[in-house]
């Protein structure tokens, strides 16, 4: 029998894929003491593969279960019957899952069934709302709950999980791993943004939204926010990846399309995405992940949500919560157009997440657990 420690990554989605890449990278890097198993459950297809192919993963399972417009029942039993089948046969000595996602919990859950010690990366972030980000916020503290190792990324979330009962010697600050995905993306792929057609005397505004308590009249509202924001503002131009879920892409279309000076367009691939916050002046959004890269390119970001979990970024100054009513949005970014000293106070490059780091301390962690 081997002496390596057998370590069974499991993710399914865009970020989970980016922020577990540099870590199953960092584990192939020390395969004299750790074994590498990586299986995805493809709760994204086309998104997730993107990623793979840029960080040359090459899954040992693929339990390719997308269907469109899936519903969170059965996404879950399919997860936990599905990995449940690869647990048993890969019998690992620890299972890594990453952030709150249905494959995050459902898997978590499944190796927890099998008595396997679960480590969770991305471990401790709160909004203390169970339906703000729904259900992330449930995935999260349940994989929390039944994980043994806790890889935090900031004082606040190892804060939450001391709150949670976890006990101090399970929890580890590591810092967040998508800056090591950001980082090396940034400095080792070139990335040309030619075909989507912006303008370079203009100012490029950022959009992202799919957070599914946006799906209906919020989505709308910040369609109509950005139409009035390109009607008023001849020297800027939009440009929104439009995220596959057709809960996104029905309403965006419907009112963006073919919109002078808005771009809708394709998922973009990580390099392509990195380049674009970097060329952009600012970000709008309700994702996460972008909440967390964006302050270290000294990118404002306007957060189409009330709540978030990454309050960081918020007390640095960089990211400031919107929300979704189209007036606040439309004054708020018309602010950061007109008032330079504004702009200037939100764009400094912070970095509260990470330095880069984060998939060293954790395997640190891991060459240290015992083996079964
Ligand atoms: C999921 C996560 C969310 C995360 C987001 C990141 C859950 C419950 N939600 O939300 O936490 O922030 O991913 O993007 O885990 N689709 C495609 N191709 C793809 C990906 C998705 O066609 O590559 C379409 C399919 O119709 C699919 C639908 O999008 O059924 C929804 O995907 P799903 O993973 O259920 O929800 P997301 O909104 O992507
Ligand atoms: N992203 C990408 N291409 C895009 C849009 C986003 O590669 O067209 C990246 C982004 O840089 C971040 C991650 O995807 O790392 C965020 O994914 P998403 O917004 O889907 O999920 P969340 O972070 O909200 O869970």
């Amino acid at each position: 029998m081997s002496n390596k420690i057998k370590v069974l990554t499991i993710f399914g989605t865009r970020p989970e894929a980016i922020k577990m890449a540099p870590l199953v990278k960092e584990i192939e890097k020390n395969s004299d003491s750790l074994e590498s198993i990586v299986c995805v459950t493809a709760q994204h297809r086309q998104i997730l593969d993107q990623v793979l192919e840029l960080f040359n993963i090459k899954p040992d399972f693929d339990l390719d279960i997308m269907k469109d417009n899936q519903n969170l029942w059965s996404l879950t039993s399919e997860v936990l019957l599905k990995t449940k089948e690869v647990i048993e046969k890969v019998k690992p000595d620890i299972v890594l899952v990453h952030g709150d996602t249905t494959t995050s919990m459902a898997a978590a859950l499944s190796a927890f069934y099998a008595k396997v010690p679960v480590g969770h990366v991305e471990a401790g972030l709160r909004t203390f709302d169970k339906y703000y980000p729904f259900p992330e916020e449930i995935n999260r503290v349940f994989a929390d709950s039944v994980c043994t190792y806790h890889f935090a990324p900031t004082e606040k979330s190892c804060e939450n999980l001391k709150k949670s009962q976890i006990p101090d010697e399970h929890i580890y600050k590591t810092g967040n791993t998508v800056i090591d995905a950001l980082l090396y993306t940034v400095e080792n792929v070139k990335a040309d943004l030619n075909d989507i057609g912006l303008k370079d005397n203009l100012k490029t505004i950022l959009l992202t939204s799919h957070r599914r308590e946006n799906f209906g009249e919020p989505i709308r509202n910040i369609c109509k926010a950005v139409l009035e924001l390109v009607e008023k503002n001849k020297d800027i131009q939009v440009v929104y990846p439009v995220h596959p879920n057709p809960n996104v892409q029905k309403p965006v279309y419907e009112l963006l399309d073919g919109v002078n000076r808005i771009h809708l367009i394709k998922p973009l691939e990580y390099a392509q995405f990195c380049a674009l916050m970097k060329k952009s002046h600012i970000i709008l959004t309700d994702s996460g992940g972008v909440q967390e890269e964006a302050p270290s390119l000294g990118k404002p970001v306007l957060v189409l949500r009330d709540t978030t979990e990454r309050p960081e970024a918020v007390e640095f100054g960089t990211v400031k919560l919107v929300g979704t009513d189209k007036d606040k949005i439309v004054s708020t970014v018309q602010l950061l157009l007109d008032e330079k000293s504004e702009y200037k106070r939100m764009s400094e490059a912070v970095n509260p997440y990470g330095d880069g780091l984060a998939s060293k301390r954790i395997v640190d962690v891991l060459m240290n657990i015992s083996k079964k």
